[in-house]
């Protein structure tokens, strides 16, 4: 699209993994128009790169009670029961759907029946999985072919910005940043009077992970400078299990699926001690939050950077069929896990909270919608259930689809008066690194006052920075690195905020200095909204 190019739709998807394209598909079979509007290309996101699978209750003797009370544990006290309720119940459903609409998941050859795996947190085989290990490729394929069989129209490389309101408040469209060649780049906009955020996580926030380059936090940025509530920024997932790729490695990382532990894989220090025996009465298939901390622990213990995760005993046979991307990615950075332990430490893998939701995904501004990771559906509480947040987004996609169409026609879209915000001030193109770092060493999994509060004094400086620059007019110009970096920042403050007020330790928010759980004063959420005076 060239610049000053706008579009009128029904609904406008920014975001593109299964949230996004799920949504997108279950309204344009209602007659909806939409449009679907993404950073990179539709298959960019993070659900591409999800390897362990979906939980659902769909095996023999499982049931949705079950899925549910190992969610609810997970949560360490603060999931929303209605709405776990509700993913587990549609759950087995939703993936029924996912497979009519094209996806093929590992089944048994003479049954049918599709094989489950476990992961940590799960007391029964629950996860179905695709290609092994490559859940999430083939559930994007599929999304996406189908979203392309349905005409449906999709505009990429185009970073929405700011939402549109009404003179009455209401959602009216987006704005949006068309990425093209120079003087090509320029602003457009989709009018709609429903927009679904679903751009999936922050992981980009710290300076390793296990996200793609694109999860910047862009849909829980947008959604605070219009005014949304967010909620449970603090209890950010570390992912236990990533490749130990060296000091001070950057950006995306690669995943080892919780599957390896759920197919017999143990944890080990670097004398062969599998430590995670005797921590919990379920090892190495803990929750997440508790097997990252006993890794964290023992790392401080032994002076060391990493653990490992010894999968030696399954063999070569095994390793190629069930877990064909992560063998490749060991090989790929010179280690064989055939025949030795594969180095792993924590990184930073999911954001918990997000833009906050009912049960049919509308946040507090009208017309607004939040899916997926970026949602805060209340079914995470303080820690996601391993394989649960593809089950999310389709769950979720599929009632807010059914609400927007409910809705379509209720009313013209509004005339839209302007972004909501004025736009943030922008980090210089150096800022990026040195905001993941701040956050990396103060908000990592290991948090403790004086941690955060130089984080926080760290964050504080940039926008400082930003903001005198911009008085000056020597600020950087506006592009999607500069962008992404000012969305960066913004939920950066917002997580550190967070983590700062919960003085407790809980599911993934982990406090040295406040050890225990408290529920008498933290069984609650913290709900965050923006003031206007901020910018
Ligand atoms: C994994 O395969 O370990 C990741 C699954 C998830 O994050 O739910």
């Amino acid at each position: 699209p060239a610049p000053g190019w706008s579009r009128a739709a029904d609904v406008v998807v920014v975001g593109s993994g299964v949230a996004g394209l799920t949504t997108a598909l279950r309204c344009a079979a209602g007659g909806a128009r939409v449009v679907v509007v993404t950073k990179a290309r539709l298959d960019d996101g993070s659900t591409r790169w999800a390897q362990g699978g979906i939980a659902a209750a769909l095996g023999d003797g499982d049931t949705p009670r079950q899925h549910l009370d190992d969610t609810l544990v997970a949560g360490a006290g603060l999931c929303d029961e209605s709405a776990v309720r509700l993913l587990v119940t549609e759950g087995p459903d939703a993936v029924r759907r996912l497979i009519a609409t094209g996806a093929r998941f590992d089944a048994d050859p003479l049954t049918g029946a599709i094989l489950l795996t476990r992961e940590g947190g799960h007391h029964r085989r629950r996860i179905a999985h695709a290609g092994g290990d490559a859940t999430g490729a083939e559930v994007s394929r599929a999304l996406v072919d189908a979203v392309r069989a349905a005409g449906i129209e999709t505009v990429e490389n185009a970073l929405v910005l700011d939402l549109l309101t009404d003179a009455a408040g209401r959602t009216a469209g987006v704005t949006l940043h068309v990425m093209g060649e120079g003087a090509r780049d320029g602003v457009g906009a989709v009018h709609a009077p429903a927009v679904v955020l679903a751009t999936g996580g922050m992981g980009q926030v710290f300076s390793a992970t296990t996200n793609p380059a694109v999860s910047t936090g862009d849909g829980v940025a947008l959604a605070l400078r219009a005014g949304a509530e967010v909620s449970d920024l603090e209890f950010v997932q570390f992912h236990p299990t990533v490749m130990w790729l060296g000091a001070g490695a950057e950006g995306q990382q690669p995943l080892v699926s919780e599957a390896v532990r759920g197919e017999g894989a143990h944890l080990v220090d670097a004398d062969g001690v599998r430590f995670m025996l005797g921590q919990h009465e379920l090892a190495e298939l803990a929750p997440r939050d508790i097997v990252a901390k006993a890794i964290t622990r023992r790392m401080r213990e032994t002076g060391t950077e990493h653990m490992y995760l010894d999968a030696r005993h399954f063999g070569a046979a095994m390793w190629e069929h069930r877990f064909p991307t992560i063998l490749a990615a060991c090989r790929a950075h010179g280690i064989d896990p055939v025949t030795e332990p594969v180095p792993v430490s924590p990184a930073a893998h999911y954001a918990s909270g997000g833009v906050r939701t009912d049960e049919r995904g509308h946040t507090t501004v009208p017309g607004l919608y939040a899916c997926g990771e970026t949602a805060c559906t209340g079914v995470h509480g303080a820690n996601r259930l391993a394989s649960n947040s593809l089950l999310e987004g389709l769950v979720y996609a599929e009632r807010i689809a059914e609400d927007v169409l409910a809705g379509r026609g209720a009313r013209a879209p509004g005339e839209p008066v302007a972004p909501v915000a004025p736009a943030d001030p922008l980090p210089g193109p150096a800022d990026r690194a040195v905001l993941q770092r701040l956050m990396t060493s103060g908000a990592g999994v290991l948090r403790d006052a004086a941690g955060l509060a130089t984080a926080a004094d760290g964050l504080r400086e940039l926008r400082e920075r930003a903001r005198e620059a911009a008085r000056h007019g020597t600020g950087p110009e506006p592009c999607v690195d500069t962008w992404e970096t000012a969305n960066l920042l913004l939920v950066a403050e917002t997580l550190v905020t967070c983590a700062r007020t919960r003085k407790e330790t809980r599911g993934c928010h982990w406090r040295e200095d406040y050890p225990e759980r408290d529920d008498e004063r933290w069984h609650r959420h913290l709900v965050v909204t923006l003031t206007p005076e901020r910018t």
